[in-house]
């Protein structure tokens, strides 16, 4: 088996991306139509893994606000003029084909913030992810009334996390 490699996703990507969604995420589902927009909106952020020449994960970023959550599955409209973080909005990889790839996508969407001057990552971390983002440089924000209602529909135990990349 050659070694999994992410590449920029392509519209036909879409239905590989959202078979793995509903695998990976049964409980947090989102729409084909969803994931279509934020790969018209800001391809530069929507990555794929290959793994034996198939899919087998994706990856899913682009600009917003800091403290400001999209809510799931619903469109983003349009990308604020004055976006101060790359959110990543989900890193999802089949099983088989972890280990290093989430540092990967990391890597590869951090080089993009700097290429477009943003110098923040922000996500929700999910399930009990939150010490691999920590150990990717993203550190917990304490949620005030507005963050938490937001981060309620992400599930128990969902945090934000923001990684300044300047002090890395
Ligand atoms: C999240 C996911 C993409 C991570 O993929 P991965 O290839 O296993 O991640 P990596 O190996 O690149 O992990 C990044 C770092 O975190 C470390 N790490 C992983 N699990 C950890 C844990 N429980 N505690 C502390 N560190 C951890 C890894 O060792 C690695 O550090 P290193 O490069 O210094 O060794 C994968 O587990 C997944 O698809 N999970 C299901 C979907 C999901 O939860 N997505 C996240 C939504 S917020």
């Amino acid at each position: 088996m050659s070694k999994p490699h992410w590449r920029s996703a392509r519209a036909s990507d879409l239905m590989a991306i959202s078979a793995i969604a509903a695998r990976i995420h049964p409980d947090l589902p989102e729409s084909p139509d969803v994931f279509a927009e934020k790969m018209r909106l800001y391809p530069d952020g929507c990555r794929v893994l290959i793994a034996d020449d198939e899919i087998a994960g994706y990856g899913l970023a682009h600009p917003w606000k800091q403290h400001r959550i999209p809510p799931l599955n619903r469109f983003l409209e349009r990308l604020p003029d004055d976006a101060d973080c790359l959110y990543v909005h989900d890193v999802a990889v089949l099983p088989d084909f972890r280990g290093g790839v989430a540092r990967a996508y990391v890597a590869t969407t951090e080089e993009l913030a700097r290429a477009s001057r943003i110098a923040t990552l922000a996500l929700v971390s999910v399930y009990a992810t939150r010490p691999l983002w920590e150990r990717l440089g993203f550190q917990p924000v304490t949620a005030d009334a507005e963050l938490r209602a937001k981060l309620a529909s992400y599930g128990e135990g969902a945090t934000y996390m923001l990684r300044d990349l300047a002090a890395t």
